[in-house]
């Protein structure tokens, strides 16, 4: 199946990825990023995998943007569209023409924290428990069915930097798994709020 990823920083989610993709049947096609001199770039291209760079501050607007990576990632036809530490919101237009296919994986336990500061969050609030998410998008910010998830315990005296490192850790494990269900055609989207796996609701 043909995916193309989109990044906007270090790229570890990325990279676990291409260490997988021959195994759950993911080629590649192509990496986006909004930002430039990001690391996950590099691992693209150690990995001769086609990168390009959209800066959105080249930009009008968030509509012409997004127009612009409609348009980069139709030269691809991909089948799913998977964002990877990608740190924009998307529009509307955006979503409803990939609606189904894009997947993103969110550094807490959803519907907790969405946004940004997920693991202060946590620990401000005295959770025992924290973690990240694979959900599909859909027009609520990082509101989409969650299909799997992945716990981490919050220790005493866990600092954010610590917490993230660990969340992370889940993430690179987490994100194969559930890109490979989506390859496999386990994985469906009913609706805003609704998700199949196997034909079941999750
Ligand atoms: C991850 O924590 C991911 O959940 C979030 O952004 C971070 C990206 O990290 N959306 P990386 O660029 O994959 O290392």
């Amino acid at each position: 199946m043909n995916g193309v990823v989109l990044i906007s920083g270090g790229g570890s989610n990325l990279q676990s990825i291409i260490d997988n993709a021959e195994k759950i049947n993911l080629s590649i096609q192509c990496v986006v990023s909004n930002r430039a001199d990001v690391y996950g770039l590099e691992r693209a291209a150690k990995a001769n995998i086609p990168n390009r760079v959209l800066d959105h501050k080249l930009f009008d607007s968030r509509k012409d943007f997004d127009q612009e990576l409609m348009n980069v990632i139709d030269e691809h036809q991909p089948d799913i569209v998977i964002l990877a530490g990608f740190m924009r919101i998307l529009t509307v237009e955006f979503i409803h023409k990939y609606q189904g296919k894009i997947l993103n994986i969110h550094p807490s336990l959803l519907p907790k924290y969405p946004g940004l500061n997920t693991h202060q969050q946590a620990i401000d609030a005295g959770d025992a428990l924290h973690g990240a998410c694979v959900h599909f998008v859909t027009e609520t910010l990082d509101g989409g069915p969650v299909i799997a998830q992945k716990n981490v315990k919050i220790n005493p005296e866990e600092s954010a930097e610590t917490l993230a490192a660990k969340v992370l850790k889940q993430e690179h494990v987490l994100y194969p798994k559930v890109i490979h269900w989506y390859t496999q055609g386990r994985l469906k989207l009913l609706n805003e709020t609704t998700a199949t796996l196997d034909g079941q609701v999750i």
